[in-house]
């Protein structure tokens, strides 16, 4: 099946001759073994509210088959499905290397509180080539986590390489997945022993419920995940699950206009004077276009801006004009975003050096033409306070 084909098909068993189309919501912390026999077979599968009910099955199959994986688990929010896609893995005396572009509260996890318990990490270049990542292993390196592109600087990671690196090293390679909703991008494909989206954006869509999935390539590597969310008590709400899994039938369709109205933004704001250059992968100029052409099949809505360098009260000016375009955290939902991001703040590998503000651009699924002109109406406004 194409991916077009399983957003749509998978994830709906039907079991009554006269079904609904969408798989039910069912809310239950407590399953009734019919007999004394299957109690003690344990009903593997569905047992136990905190163990995920038909529901989560359904969501976890169409992610699994999105992203080309062996088995998907839920976890209450994209950053708990980053933390226990690393904690699953390590133990104390274990070293962990992570890109120097990884989302923010993904690298304080790291840093704050696997060194608690004697984990060590260290920050790569997301540039790095394979021998530079080859280079900083160690025998006591578990987990190399990649988020490709980066979520504030975009750029795009040479997974096959990081891959081969890792598992040369007796690694696992984990891939923070978000940016491409697992449609644009297959990292299981290309080596990844785990792929992980924050469900939050592009899969529930709506801005209205937070979700992670991570999904294993293998068993082995399926079973660590399962024993590690199971052990800390992770659990989704079988209401959450049924907003992503409802997400997913339209996520083709969203994703393309996503791309439309993102790539024509950037090109729109590549033209403007106050624009000092625009970090979009699928655009030449990006440094890791190449990498992206070679890997992704498309692009998303979520795109950089660096600007020349302005004064804070024209930046609030262009802020405050906006009409359109919502100053929120997160992405990934229909309505488009503008935020000022600070990466510099989050670098110790590769500094970040931009002389001017990153903002951070969601493309919504607005008409373009409104959303040109909510920026023109911006710029207008900062020259107005320059
Ligand atoms: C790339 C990336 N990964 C993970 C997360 C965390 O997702 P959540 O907000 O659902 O915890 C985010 C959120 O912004 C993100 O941008």
């Amino acid at each position: 099946m194409k991916d077009n084909t399983k957003l749509v098909a998978a994830g709906r068993p039907h079991k009554r001759p006269l079904h609904p189309v969408n798989p039910p919501v069912e809310r239950a912390s407590t399953y009734l073994f019919p007999t004394y026999d299957d109690y003690l077979d344990g009903a593997k599968n569905i047992a136990y509210g905190r163990l995920g009910g038909p529901t989560h099955r359904a969501l976890e199959e169409t992610v699994t088959a999105l992203e080309g994986g062996y088995e998907t688990r839920l976890a209450p929010s994209g950053l708990q499905a980053c933390t226990m896609g690393v904690l699953a893995f390590v133990g104390a005396g274990d070293h962990v290397l992570m890109t120097d572009s990884a989302y923010d509260p993904t690298r304080k996890f790291c840093q704050n509180f696997l060194g608690r318990f004697e984990v060590e990490t260290t920050y790569y270049d997301p540039r790095a080539t394979g021998d530079e990542l080859a280079a900083l292993m160690r025998p006591n390196t578990r987990v190399v986590f990649a988020e490709s592109p980066g979520s504030l600087t975009f750029e795009v990671q040479d997974l096959p390489a990081l891959a081969a690196a890792a598992h040369a090293g007796g690694a696992r390679l984990v891939v923070d997945n978000t940016w491409s909703a697992g449609y644009y991008l297959k990292p299981i494909a290309l080596g990844a022993d785990v792929s992980i989206q924050a469900a939050t954006k592009y899969l529930v869509g709506h801005a209205d419920c937070l979700l992670g999935t991570i999904t294993a390539a293998d068993e082995k590597t399926a079973n660590l995940i399962y024993r590690a969310a199971l052990q800390l008590g992770s659990n989704v709400s079988a209401d959450d699950a049924y907003l992503a899994l409802r997400g997913m039938r339209t996520l083709a369709a969203r994703l393309e206009r996503h791309q439309q109205t993102g790539l024509e933004l950037a090109k729109f704001l590549r033209k403007r004077g106050e624009v000092e250059t625009v970090l979009h992968p699928a655009l030449k100029s990006c440094p890791g276009h190449a990498i992206w052409k070679r890997d992704f099949t498309g692009a998303t809505g979520l795109f950089g801006v660096v600007l020349k360098p302005v004064e804070t009260p024209a930046l609030k000016a262009f802020f405050n004009a906006f009409k359109h375009f919502g100053m929120g955290f997160s992405w990934g939902g229909y309505e488009s975003l503008c935020l000022h991001v600070h990466p510099a703040k989050n670098r110790s590998a590769a500094a970040w050096t931009a002389p001017g503000p990153v903002l951070r651009f969601h493309a919504g699924l607005e008409d373009i033409e409104d959303l040109k002109v909510d920026l023109e109406r911006a710029f207008h406004a900062m020259a107005a306070h320059a």
